[in-house]
């Protein structure tokens, strides 16, 4: 049984309540990634990339995508895919752990994009984060950190999101399956017992300030969830 965040997402489970789900999802983030690419030759992070599922897409924007996750089971599947893949952007994509990146890489990133990830790392993580992303960043490169919970977030909220997008793209009885099975599920124990990361916006910000980054509130989030929040900074000299 899971007892950690990293634990949860490195075992089998069930985030999306089916496979349209996960897949508007994911085409929503990389269609959100892509236009935050500077350049058709960036190096650009995806930072606990998940699946990935359009990385493809995502490559064909850059000049080297960098899918890292924490979560081995996640990569190994992520490798397979892209060592099985004949598409010419799978010779862009590098798939690493957060340790690989920061020895592998440094001070070349023209992007570096954390999506849907804070509330799962504990501040010795986040801090860790903060430091890797200021020594891989180029001297322009920016950060990007999206789906950031509010101090303020709660439950209903998430349910009330969830039903409103299923009900736009077409999944709306799998998601109230989804919840039913999500009440029973590892992800709401772990909620109640670890719990997720909240953070309150002028605090959020002082704390990238004092990290080594000039940041601004971004918006729109990334994704679906506008109650969430996006940040956008770059590295001061
Ligand atoms: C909700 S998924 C986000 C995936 C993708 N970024 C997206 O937007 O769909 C959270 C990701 O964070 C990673 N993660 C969870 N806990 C972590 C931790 N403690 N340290 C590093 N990564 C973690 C997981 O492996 C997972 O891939």
């Amino acid at each position: 049984m899971a007892t950690s965040w990293l634990d949860f997402w490195n075992g089998s489970h069930r985030i999306y309540v089916n496979a349209r789900h996960a897949k508007v999802h994911y085409a929503k983030i990389a269609a959100d990634f892509i236009v935050l690419i500077p350049n058709r030759q960036a190096t650009v992070v995806d930072w606990g990339c998940g699946e990935a599922s359009n990385a493809f897409e995502i490559a064909a924007h850059a000049g080297r995508l960098i899918l890292c996750d924490a979560a081995s089971a996640t990569r190994d599947r992520l490798t397979a895919r892209i060592l099985a893949s004949s598409d010419v952007r799978a010779t862009r994509i590098d798939v690493v752990s957060p340790n690989d990146l920061r020895l592998q890489y440094r001070a070349e990133v023209d992007l570096f994009v954390v999506n849907s990830v804070l509330q799962y790392l504990s501040e010795p993580e986040l801090t860790q984060l903060l430091d890797d992303a200021r020594a891989l960043l180029a001297p322009d490169g920016t950060l990007v950190i999206a789906d950031v919970i509010p101090t303020q977030d709660d439950l209903i909220g998430d349910i009330r999101n969830l039903l409103a997008t299923a009900w736009r793209y077409g999944f709306f009885l799998a998601a109230l399956a989804g919840l039913v099975a999500t009440f029973f599920s590892p992800y709401r124990r772990l909620r109640n017992t670890v719990g997720l990361a909240r953070h309150n916006e002028a605090d959020f910000l002082a704390r990238l300030e004092r990290a080594g980054f000039k940041a601004e509130r971004m918006q729109p989030n990334m994704g679906f969830d506008q109650r969430r929040m996006a940040f956008r900074a770059k590295a001061t000299v």
